[in-house]
C-alpha cells in the first residue's frame, strides 16, 4: 500500500482523507504539478516548484509550504514508497470552508488543502513507448482562458483522451482557429527540414517545464527553434512531430488524423532529442 501525503501527514494512502467541502472537490479550485522520478531523483524540480508558486499566485491561494519543504516531502514519499521511476503528483486546493460558496474563502481562517502521492512507472525512462511513437487526432480546443495556470480542470483533456481513443489513436492535439495550441496533456512541436516549430508561450498554453528544458538542450545543441503557432495543416506536412511533458518527455508523433508523418515511424530528431533531455535531466536530478 503507498504512503500519501496529506496536510502535514504522511498516511497508508487508504487512510488520506479530504473533506466533501474542499474547494477542489466542489469548484476544481485548485492547481497541481506532476514531477517524473528517474533512478529515485526528480526531475526538473526547481522547474515544477517555480510554475506552482506561479499558479498558486494568479489565483490568490496561499503556498502551504516552502521550497525547501516541498522537496523534503518530494523526497520522503519516493523513499517511502520505493520509485526508481514514476511520478509524484502533488495538488494543492483552496481548502474546506465548510459550506459550499463561489466567494472565495479568507485564507486566514481556511488554509490551503496539499495532498501528494506517487506512481510507480517502471520502464518511464525507457525507450519502448517512444520507438512506436504516437497517433493523434485534432479536436477543438474549447478550454478556457488561463491555459498557462495549471489547474485540475481536467475533464474536457479527460474527455479528448477518450475521442482518441475512440477513433484508435493515443492522443488528441487541441486546435484554436485553426492553429494547434498543445496536446491534451503535453506541448506539441512539429519538425520542418530539421526546424523544431512550437507555439509561443502566451495564455493559451502551459508553459511546460519539459519545454523549457529541451528547447534550451535544441539550443545548445545547435538545433534551429522557432516559436511560433502552426496550423494542423501545417502539421500533418511535417516532416517529424513530438510532444514533450514531464509524463512522456519527448514522445514522437507519428500519425495526425490519419495522416502519417514521413515514413510513420517516430522521427530521428524527435528521438535524438529524448536522448539528450534524459542525459541531462538525469544528470541534474536532485
Ligand atoms: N501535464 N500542456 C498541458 C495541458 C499539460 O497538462 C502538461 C502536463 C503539459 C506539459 O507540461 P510539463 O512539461 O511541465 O509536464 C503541457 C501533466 C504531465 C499531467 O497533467 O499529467
Amino acid at each position: 500500500m503507498r504512503t500519501v501525503y496529506v496536510n502535514g501527514e504522511y498516511l497508508p494512502e487508504d487512510q488520506g482523507k479530504v473533506s466533501i467541502f474542499d474547494r477542489g472537490f466542489l469548484m476544481a479550485d485548485a492547481v497541481y504539478e506532476v514531477t517524473s522520478v528517474l533512478g529515485g531523483k526528480l526531475i526538473d524540480f526547481p522547474g515544477h516548484c517555480a510554475r506552482l508558486s506561479r499558479s498558486l499566485s494568479e489565483l490568490d491561494m496561499a503556498n502551504p509550504v516552502t521550497d525547501d519543504e516541498l522537496l523534503g516531502i518530494h523526497r520522503e514519499l519516493v523513499a517511502r514508497n520505493d520509485i526508481d521511476e514514476g511520478l509524484v503528483y502533488l495538488q494543492v486546493t483552496r481548502g474546506n470552508p465548510g459550506d459550499r460558496d463561489f466567494a472565495f474563502p479568507d485564507p486566514d481562517e481556511t488554509p490551503s488543502t496539499i495532498v501528494l502521492f506517487t506512481q510507480d512507472k517502471p520502464g518511464l525512462g525507457g525507450d519502448t513507448a517512444a520507438r512506436k511513437g504516437n497517433k493523434v487526432i485534432s479536436i477543438d480546443d474549447i478550454r478556457w482562458g488561463r491555459r498557462d495556470i495549471k489547474t485540475v480542470q481536467l475533464l474536457y483533456p479527460s474527455m479528448g483522451k477518450m475521442m482518441a481513443k475512440k477513433a484508435g489513436a493515443d492522443d488528441a492535439w487541441l486546435v484554436e482557429d485553426g492553429f494547434v495550441t498543445e496536446g491534451t496533456s503535453n506541448n506539441a512541436y512539429i519538425v520542418k527540414g530539421n526546424k523544431i516549430i512550437t507555439r509561443a508561450l502566451s495564455r493559451d498554453i502551459l508553459h511546460g517545464i519539459t519545454r523549457a528544458a529541451v528547447l534550451r538542450f535544441a539550443r545548445e545543441a545547435q538545433m534551429d527553434v522557432e516559436e511560433r503557432s502552426f496550423t494542423i495543416d501545417e502539421a500533418k506536412q511535417a516532416d517529424e512531430a513530438f510532444t514533450t511533458s514531464a509524463s512522456a518527455f519527448v514522445m514522437p508523433v507519428v500519425e495526425i488524423d490519419g495522416v502519417q508523418l514521413g515514413d510513420g515511424t517516430a522521427g530521428p530528431l524527435a528521438l535524438r532529442l529524448r536522448e539528450i533531455y534524459l542525459d541531462e535531466s538525469r544528470k541534474a536530478a536532485v
